[in-house]
């Protein structure tokens, strides 16, 4: 049995939760289901991204603290977590006791090992707020093209790159003033001594093979040291012993995935330290979008590496959504929230099938294509899938009292074969999941899916229960109906991890509770009769979500 902690990339709590976030999330919550299916004892961890800028300026524009934006943004993350049928362990918070600790912990072993340097920089300070203003929050002309209102580190209409101090007539966003600029302490970890254990450390295995590459072209520009301090007024944690200096939010938010399993330790007495400790024997495993590679694979290694804690075994980048071949856009209404979804299609588990059908283990983008979207589903899911239920199940219920036969009893060749077929595929299945193989498992057990609904096409039960001898229709109806529906059965346990809530429909449907693969090797005595289990996508609800979305 493998021990393993796993993490999803921590939220802005400055924004809702979107279609593009849960890429990430739906991905990390099958992957972790299906671990537990293959009897695997695993955590699953997250937390909001509270501190920062972003934040801080957003609770002043809605004239409330920081801390109770926080909170509202919580809530309702935690709320759209909830109906995609998304479990964390714990969804906890960076702006906590726990993190706070440890952060400082951290910090002040990073000083003993002489890996922190305080030197001075010269930045914008915006002397109408009194504030010094991070690169997003200057806008000023392209310095090559004199495009206006650029943003203080790349301009969008030529694409260079360039430092604010470059800008042509610079102003602040926040107050539209002239910026000044002005002399300022700052702490730096010294990344670029870091450069040798990085190299090897990415390059072992951690990283997909095309993120390892990313990485070497990082390491051939050369690593430079890196800002870890904020002036005040930032919202986040003081640094000890550096009045008014408070940590960058990149320094806290990835010791939030400690903090948050800290806090799940504390309250469920679980040992934090087997898991953190240096020598610890779990898996530490990060899923991540690949924007955000550069923090996870050089950043964060190198703090725990010189903190002395325990590095990560996995770090899994994955692709961009994009919607209809494209960025999701505002404008055309595909910056689709989780709620508007939830309000309008309803269904979670469509989206999880949809996105698990089209992910692999790379770091190509994903492309939620909406015309694709509704085909699929309705073909795939009740078409084909649920259809193999709907259409034998009635059977079973009219005329044998709901009794299944047990495979075990089959008599049938075609019958024992396609079962022993499915029950053997159990090795594949775990490997394909733990791969991170969605789409490649998705066609695998499609294929299986249209199998039986073949044989069932073949044998027509409707046929065969109206044949004269009692006896006959008896023994041949009974058989391939029940074939079907253990088919059903092993399939349905197969998919569990991808909807979940779909699979409690169908557990009471089977009068079972699925909770590990190994039940593949069992048979269903007994169905309840037949319910209702899915419902077509509808283009009207598509439309809404859109009209939702458009503003
Ligand atoms: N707060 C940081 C992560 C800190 S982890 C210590 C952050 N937050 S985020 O809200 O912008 O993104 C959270 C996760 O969602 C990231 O892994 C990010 O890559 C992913 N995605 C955000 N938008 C996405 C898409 N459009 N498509 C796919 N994933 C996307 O980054
Ligand atoms: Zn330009």
């Amino acid at each position: 049995m493998r021990k393993i902690l796993v993490t999803s990339a921590l939220p802005y709590a400055n924004g809702s939760i979107h279609l593009g976030h849960l890429v990430e999330y739906i991905q990390t919550d099958i992957w972790v289901r299906a671990q537990r299916f293959a009897n695997n004892d695993v955590y699953y961890i997250c937390a909001d991204d509270t501190h920062g800028t972003p934040v801080m300026l957003r609770a002043e524009k809605e004239n409330i603290s920081p801390d109770e934006l926080v909170n509202m943004v919580h809530k309702e993350h935690s709320a759209d977590f909830l109906d995609f049928n998304i479990r964390f362990n714990n969804f906890y918070t960076t702006n906590s006791q726990e993190n706070k600790e440890l952060s400082e912990q951290i910090y002040l072993t990073l000083k003993n090992y002489n890996k922190i340097e305080k030197k001075q920089i010269e930045q914008f300070f915006d002397e109408e707020k009194n504030m010094f203003l991070p690169d997003r929050f200057i806008k000023g002309s392209c310095p090559r093209c004199k495009a206006k209102d650029q943003y203080g580190d790349s301009c969008e209409i030529c694409g260079s790159t360039y430092t604010p101090t470059d800008l042509i007539d610079a102003y602040s966003v926040v107050s539209g003033s002239k910026p000044i600029k002005k002399k300022t302490d700052h702490y730096f970890f010294k990344l670029s001594e870091c450069s040798d254990f990085l190299e090897q450390w990415t390059q072992s295995g951690t990283l997909q093979q095309e993120a390892a590459n990313k990485l070497k072209e990082w390491f051939k520009a050369g690593l430079t040291d890196w800002d870890i301090s904020r002036d005040a007024p930032y919202f986040g944690f003081e640094i000890p012993d550096a009045p008014g200096k408070f940590f960058y939010v990149w320094l806290d938010a990835p010791i939030g995935y400690m903090a948050s399993f800290k806090n799940f330790c504390q309250k469920n007495s679980v040992n934090f330290d087997e898991y953190w400790n240096i020598n610890s024997d779990a898996e530490l495993v990060h899923f991540i979008g690949k924007d955000i590679l550069y923090f996870h694979a050089l950043f964060w290694p190198a703090t725990l590496k010189y903190s002395d804690f325990r590095l990560p075994d996995k770090i899994y980048a994955h692709g961009f959504l994009t919607i209809n071949g494209e960025k999701m856009s505002k404008s055309r209404g595909t910056f689709i929230t989780a709620r508007s979804y939830l309000d309008t299609l309803k269904n979670p588990d469509l989206l999880r099938y949809y996105f698990f059908s089209k992910l692999n283990d790379s770091m190509e983008d994903i492309d939620l294509n909406l015309d694709d979207f509704l085909v699929k589903v309705n073909s795939d899911l009740v078409g084909k899938f649920i259809n193999i239920a709907s259409r034998t199940s009635g059977f079973i219920v009219k005329y044998f009292d709901n009794i299944l036969i047990e495979a075990n009893d089959f008599t049938d060749e075609d019958s024992i074969s396609y079962i022993n077929n499915l029950v053997a595929l159990k090795k594949e299945i775990i490997s394909l999941y733990d791969a991170r193989q969605y789409s490649k498992l998705t066609r695998l057990v499609m294929s299986h899916v249209e199998v039986i609904n073949e044989f069932v096409n073949k044998r027509e039960p409707w046929i065969l229960a109206k044949q004269d001898s009692q006896q006959q229709m008896n023994s041949d109806l009974h058989e391939v109906c029940s074939t079907a529906l253990q088919a059903f059965r092993l399939i349905s346990i197969y998919l569990a991890p991808v909807f979940p809530g779909l699979v409690i429909k169908i557990e009471s449907f089977f009068n079972d509770n699925f909770k590990s693969f190994d039940q593949v090797e069992l048979s269903a005595k007994t169905i309840t009769k037949y319910e209702h289990l899915l419902s077509r996508i509808e283009q009207k609800d598509i439309d809404a979500m859109i009209n939702l979305n458009l503003n």
